[in-house]
C-alpha cells in the first residue's frame, strides 16, 4: 500500500503519537474502523498542557474537520471513539472550568458590558508587546508556527455554532463569518493570508504540517474552539469565545504587523495582521452587541455560558502566552524539542 499524502488544505498526515492514547488513536486508525480498548484514558495532573491529552483530542476533533490522510473516514462516528472522547472532554472541560473559576452573575441585558469588563480586566503577559518590539526573527518565526495549527482552519471551529442559531443572531455570526472567509474571494480568506505570511517567513504552508512542533498549550487553544463547537450545549460558551478572540484581535495584530515590519518583512507578509486590525474592529462590536448581546436576549439563561466562553478563551490564551514568554526569557525555544517539522533556513 502506498503512503497516504497529505495536501496543502488537508488532510494532514497523521503526527508523531506523544502517549498511550494516542499511540493507540494512531495504530488503531491504520486499520479500519473497530472498537477501541474500553480502558483506553489518561487522567493527567494538568489535562491543558498534556502532551498525550490535547493530542489525542486534537486527533479526534479533525476527523470532523478535515481527517487525516489515510484514515478511513467512518472512524469519525465509530461509538468507541466517541466514548473516548468523551472521557478526554470530561477532563479537559473540567480543568477549564478550574481554571476560570468563579464568574460574576449577569444580568442578560448587561452581557456586553460584562464581556467588555472580562477583556479589561485580562493581565496577562503581553505576547503582542514582545513580538512589536524585541522578538528575533527565530522567535516570530516560532510564534507564526504554534499560530499556523489555527489559523489554517481559521473561523472553522466557530462556524459550528451557525447551524444552532436562529434570526438576527445567525445573521451577527454569518455576518463576522463571511469576512473570515474572504467573502467568497479564496485570496482573501484569512487562512489564505495567513498562508502567505507563512511562506514569507520560510516555513511550511500545508495544512497541520507544524503539528508535531507545537505542544500541548497550543493544541489547548484550538481544542478548545472544537470542544464548544461540537456540544450544542455549550453554543453560549462558543459565542463568548468568538466575542473575546474579536474583542483582543485589533490591537494585538497591529502589534505583530508591526513587528514583521520591525524585521525587515514587506506588506505580503503582514496582510494577515494588517488585515485583522480593521476587520476585528468591526467583528468586536458585532459579536459582542449582535451576537452575544442577541443571544442572552433570545436565550437568557444561556448568559453565563457567554461568559464562561469568554473567559476561557482568555485563560487559555494567557497560558499559551506565559509558555511562549517562558521559554524566551530561558533563552529557550517555545516549540518542542523533538520537532522535525521547522525548517530553520535564514
Ligand atoms: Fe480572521
Ligand atoms: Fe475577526
Amino acid at each position: 500500500m502506498s503512503e497516504p499524502v497529505a495536501c496543502a488544505h488537508g488532510p494532514a498526515a497523521l503526527p508523531e503519537p506523544r502517549g498511550p492514547v494516542s499511540a493507540a488513536l494512531v495504530a488503531a486508525w491504520r486499520e479500519p474502523p473497530h472498537d477501541l480498548p474500553a480502558h483506553l484514558d489518561c487522567d493527567p495532573v494538568d489535562p491543558l498542557t498534556d502532551e498525550d491529552l490535547q493530542l489525542a483530542l486534537f486527533l479526534c476533533y479533525e476527523l470532523h474537520y478535515r481527517g487525516w490522510a489515510g484514515v478511513d473516514e467512518a472512524w469519525e462516528w465509530q461509538p468507541s471513539l466517541l466514548a473516548l472522547r468523551a472521557r478526554l472532554e470530561r477532563r479537559f472541560e473540567a480543568a477549564l472550568r478550574r481554571l476560570v473559576g468563579p464568574l460574576p452573575t449577569t444580568d442578560p441585558a448587561d452581557l456586553p458590558a460584562a464581556l467588555a469588563a472580562l477583556v479589561r480586566a485580562d493581565d496577562g503577559p503581553s505576547l503582542a508587546a514582545t513580538l512589536h518590539r524585541r522578538a528575533t526573527l527565530a522567535q516570530f518565526r516560532e510564534f507564526v508556527t504554534h499560530r499556523s495549527i489555527y489559523h489554517l482552519k481559521e473561523a472553522d471551529p466557530h462556524s459550528w455554532a451557525i447551524p444552532r442559531l436562529g434570526g438576527a443572531v445567525k445573521a451577527a455570526l454569518v455576518e463576522i463569518q463571511a469576512d473570515e472567509y474572504g467573502g467568497g474571494r479564496p485570496e482573501r480568506m484569512h487562512a489564505e493570508l495567513f498562508r502567505l505570511t507563512l511562506d514569507r517567513l520560510g516555513l511550511d504552508t500545508g495544512y497541520a504540517a507544524h503539528l508535531d512542533a507545537v505542544p500541548g498549550v497550543t493544541l489547548a487553544t484550538t481544542n478548545v474552539i472544537s470542544l464548544f463547537g461540537l456540544h450544542r450545549r455549550l453554543r453560549g460558551a462558543l459565542v463568548g469565545h468568538l466575542a473575546a478572540f474579536e474583542m483582543t484581535s485589533s490591537l494585538p495584530n497591529r502589534r505583530y504587523g508591526n513587528g514583521l515590519r520591525r524585521l525587515g518583512f514587506d506588506e505580503v507578509a503582514t496582510r494577515f495582521y494588517d488585515e485583522h486590525v480593521e476587520a476585528d474592529a468591526v467583528h468586536e462590536q458585532i459579536a459582542a452587541y449582535d451576537l452575544c448581546g442577541g443571544l442572552a436576549r433570545a436565550e437568557p439563561a444561556r448568559t453565563g455560558d457567554v461568559l464562561f466562553g469568554a473567559a476561557a478563551c482568555l485563560a487559555v490564551d494567557r497560558l499559551f502566552a506565559t509558555h511562549l514568554l517562558t521559554r524566551w526569557a530561558a533563552g529557550r525555544s517555545s516549540l518542542r524539542p523533538t520537532s522535525a517539522a521547522v525548517p530553520l533556513a535564514a
